[in-house]
Formats: structure tokens, C-alpha cells, sequence
């Protein structure tokens, strides 16, 4: 297995869509793009997808003041984003990524979806089929049969799937019970694990009295639902005093202890600070059990529109 961060830090807001609210300023993530660096966090993720081209281009700005050595970029290939008529779709998705970040190559490339598979995975196999240049691979969003199909295309190209990046939190488990955790673990595989804190809902700084900003997705999502996340929020509160940290610190310890490596997304310099401290941060079998039980009492599942529940 590659030797990669136990945490990777994610660059979705950064694409300002209107997911999250509010508009990040180039000059504010420059300063949380720094701090990560100065925190040893090198892997960055990001998609064409996050505002069309526009969290790739503001994190290769940063990027171009460092040497290559100095970080990792994971990117990925969103079917929506793909030409389907075009036979060359995946060179040309690729070719245009690597020029939109001033890259050569990318260290993660990922199947962002499974919309047209196994056409993709098929595509991009035989685009990196005997080149140096080829990236650890992955597919996201896949359930555990469309995960060992993708690994078996790769095989048949002399590649392999490094990486599954899925929604995987405490109020989504889907990917634990449905036995992917499992296999990515059997297979050397990396669990990446997105939304570890639900956008934010699981950090502590959103409740009833203090809602997420209107007009935005994840308010769409959350605030209906702030009244049930207070309870689990109380009970990471409750383990972060324990553990001397911050709620936020406590779903990322929970996701590194369960064998992930979980994407923050990070929209300030305090964020990353605080992903460094969560690392540090051990919890106990049963500290874990009774989070679970916590999160598993609020009967909540929030599986996004882009997502399914992993079966
Ligand atoms: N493959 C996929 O389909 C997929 C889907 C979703 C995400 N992802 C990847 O996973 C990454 C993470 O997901 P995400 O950004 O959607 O959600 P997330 O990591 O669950 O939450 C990020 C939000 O949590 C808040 N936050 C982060 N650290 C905090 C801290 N220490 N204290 C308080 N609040 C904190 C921030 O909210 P505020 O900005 O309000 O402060 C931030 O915008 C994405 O950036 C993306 O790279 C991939």
C-alpha cells in the first residue's frame, strides 16, 4: 500500500456552488491552504465537479509556490461533467484537469461516480494501461459489487484499485455494514471516508439556536434535523472535554480508530489545527461503542442526492 496521511483535506467549498453558503475568498483559503502545508498535511482533494474548474484553480494557485514533493492531489473524473458521445471523453476529462492544475500527473485519480458504469473505470484502465504516470486509482460512491467489478477491469489492465472514497460518518455507516470497510482492509485497500462531519453538522458549531446559512445545501439538510444532531453533538462535547479537544476533533478520531482515512473539509486556518489535534486523539472500544449507540438512537440517515445507501 502507498504511504499516505492519516487525513486528507477536502477542497469542496472551495468551488463556492452554493453547497455550503457564503463565499470563501482566495485570500482566506490561501492562509488554510498554508496552514495545512505547515501542519504536514500534504494530500488535498478536489474534483472539476466543485464549481466547474473552480476549487481545482484555486488550489493549484497555492500549489504552484511548492515543490511537487510537498503535497499530493487527489482529483477525480465525474461522469455529469463527461462528454458521453466522445470516444476520447476520458483523455480529454484528464488532459484538461492536469492543464486547469499545472500538473503533470495527479497522485490520486478517482471514478467520482457510478452514472454509465463500468464505461469509465473501463476508460480510464485502458488510458493508464502501461504508463509511468499512472496515479493510485479509486472509485467513489460505489457499493462493494460495483467496487470488486472496477478492481477486476483495473486487474485486467495490470492495475489495481488503490482507494474507495464513500460517505462514512456516524449517522452513515452503510459502508461498514454493507462490508466494504471490510474488504478495502482485506485487499489493501484505503477507505477514504468523506463527511466524516456531515458539512459541519457534526462539528459542534451548528444547532437549533445557531442554524446552517440559509439558501444552502447543507442547510437544506441539516437544520430540519438540528434538533436530533444536538443530542449526538451533546455526547461528542461530552468525550471532547474528556479528551481535552474540541467536538469537531472527536468524528475524526472516531474515523481514523475505525481503520479510515477521513477528508475534512477545511474553509479556515482553525480547521486545520484542528484536524492536526484530532490525530492525536485515541478513543477507547467502548468510548466508540457509545457514540454508535448514540448516533444509532437518533434513527437518522442523511444519503445525499448524489449518493445511495451501500447495500
Ligand atoms: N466523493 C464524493 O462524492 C464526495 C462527497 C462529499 C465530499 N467529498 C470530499 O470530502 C471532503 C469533506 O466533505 P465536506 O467538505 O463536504 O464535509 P465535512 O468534511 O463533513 O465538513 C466540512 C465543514 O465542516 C466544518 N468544519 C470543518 N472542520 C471544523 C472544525 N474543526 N470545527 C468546526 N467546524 C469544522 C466547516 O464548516 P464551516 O465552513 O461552516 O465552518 C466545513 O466546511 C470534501 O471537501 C470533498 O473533498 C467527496
Amino acid at each position: 500500500m502507498a504511504n499516505l496521511p492519516k487525513i486528507a483535506l477536502g477542497a469542496w467549498a472551495w468551488g463556492n456552488d452554493g453547497t455550503f453558503g457564503g463565499q470563501l475568498s482566495n485570500e482566506t483559503l490561501k492562509a488554510v491552504f498554508e496552514k495545512g502545508l505547515e501542519k504536514g498535511f500534504k494530500l488535498w482533494d478536489t474534483a472539476y465537479a466543485y464549481g466547474m474548474g473552480t476549487s481545482e484553480r484555486v488550489l493549484a494557485d497555492f500549489l504552484k509556490n511548492h515543490a511537487r514533493n510537498e503535497y499530493l492531489v487527489s482529483d477525480k473524473f465525474t461522469p455529469q461533467c463527461a462528454d458521453e458521445a466522445n470516444a476520447n471523453a476520458m483523455s480529454d476529462m484528464i488532459a484538461m484537469q492536469l492543464k486547469l492544475m499545472e500538473l503533470d500527473k495527479f497522485d490520486i485519480y478517482w471514478i467520482h461516480n457510478v452514472v454509465g458504469a463500468p464505461r469509465w473505470i473501463e476508460d480510464l484502465a485502458k488510458y493508464y494501461d502501461g504508463k509511468a504516470d499512472c496515479p493510485l486509482i479509486g472509485v467513489s460512491n460505489h457499493n462493494l459489487e460495483e467496487i470488486k467489478q472496477a478492481n477486476e477491469i483495473l486487474q485486467a489492465h495490470g492495475l489495481r484499485l488503490s482507494a474507495v472514497q464513500n460517505h462514512y460518518s456516524l449517522i452513515n455507516r452503510s459502508s461498514e455494514a454493507s462490508g466494504i470497510l471490510e474488504y478495502c482492509k482485506e485487499n489493501g485497500i484505503y477507505f477514504f471516508a468523506y463527511m466524516v462531519l456531515e458539512q459541519g453538522a457534526l462539528s459542534g458549531k451548528y444547532d437549533t439556536k445557531h442554524p446552517m446559512p440559509e439558501g444552502s445545501a447543507r442547510a437544506e439538510t441539516y437544520n430540519p434535523v438540528l434538533d436530533k444532531l444536538e443530542i449526538l453533538n451533546n455526547a461528542l462535547k461530552k468525550l471532547a472535554d474528556k479528551h481535552g479537544v474540541g467536538p469537531a476533533q472527536i468524528p475524526v478520531a472516531w474515523a481514523i480508530a475505525k481503520g479510515t482515512l477521513p477528508i475534512i473539509g477545511v474553509t479556515k486556518p482553525s480547521h486545520v489545527d484542528d484536524a492536526a489535534k484530532a490525530v492525536e486523539v485515541v478513543l477507547s472500544d467502548a468510548e466508540i461503542k457509545e457514540l454508535e449507540a448514540v448516533a444509532n438512537g437518533l434513527n437518522l440517515n442523511v444519503i445525499r442526492f448524489w449518493e445511495k445507501e451501500m447495500k
